[in-house]
């Protein structure tokens, strides 16, 4: 097992097929399940909101990765503790007192992560970096699954990584959308610790190899 972990985003899933779909995650060499949960006010979807995620952890063998794509965030800390999610990911972009939610998602027992639209700088992370789990870089502009990677992903990965660096902080960066086969190794080989697949895994023929080839690409 190689230190860089593959979490498959169940928003590229069947939702019809959902228990098959998250038995194939337990069975695969990933690591997490990404969960994204959107509002469509913060972006422009509406994804799936706790009965899913509820029926989700329900059958979920591995750490449970839950990105919200929401505003006002705090509301629902406890909420996403008790329906039994291991990291949760705020965006920095909804968060007006950022490290009272990250004291606050940590009190509640889970890690806590940060997400970044692709036009927010890494300098906004300079005074809590230290403590911040899991930087979530987006590498699209969140909302929608399928989209095209955007290439300056790669230059944000190496100041993100030279932050935590400076700070001594021991921070995973996990990037999110567009990540492929043809962009897997750059990403790790930038500094990237997570990477989120959806529509590759999901839209792929055979699932669990497309998972176990994207796994050894991460750790080649
Ligand atoms: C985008 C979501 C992503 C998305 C990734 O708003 O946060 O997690 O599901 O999907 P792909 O891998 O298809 O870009
Ligand atoms: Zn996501």
């Amino acid at each position: 097992m190689g230190s860089k972990l593959i979490a498959p985003s169940i928003l590229a899933a069947d939702f019809a097929n959902l228990q098959r779909d998250i038995n194939m995650v337990n069975q695969s060499d990933a690591d997490w399940f990404h969960i994204d949960i959107m509002d469509g006010v913060f972006v422009p979807n509406i994804s799936f909101g706790m009965p899913v995620l509820q029926a989700i952890a329900k059958h979920a063998k591995k750490t449970i990765d839950v990105h919200l794509m929401i505003v006002d965030p705090d509301k629902y800390i406890k909420t996403f503790a008790n329906l039994g999610s291991n990291i949760l990911t705020v965006h920095y972009e909804a968060c007006t007192h950022l490290h009272r939610t990250l004291q606050a998602i940590k009190t509640e027992g889970m890690q806590a992560g940060v997400a970044l639209n692709p036009h927010t700088n890494i300098n906004v992370l300079e005074d809590t970096i230290n403590d911040i789990d899991l930087v979530c870089l987006m590498s699209v502009n969140p909302g929608f699954g399928g989209q095209s990677f955007i290439e300056n992903t790669y230059n944000k990965i190496q100041q993100l990584k030279a932050l935590i660096n400076r700070k001594g902080a021991s921070t995973k960066i996990e990037i999110d959308g567009g990540v492929t086969n043809k962009n897997a190794k750059q990403l790790v080989d930038a500094g990237a610790n997570v990477l989120v697949a959806g529509s590759y895994v999901f839209n792929s023929d055979n699932q669990l190899e497309t998972i176990k080839a994207l796994k050894a690409l991460a750790n080649s």
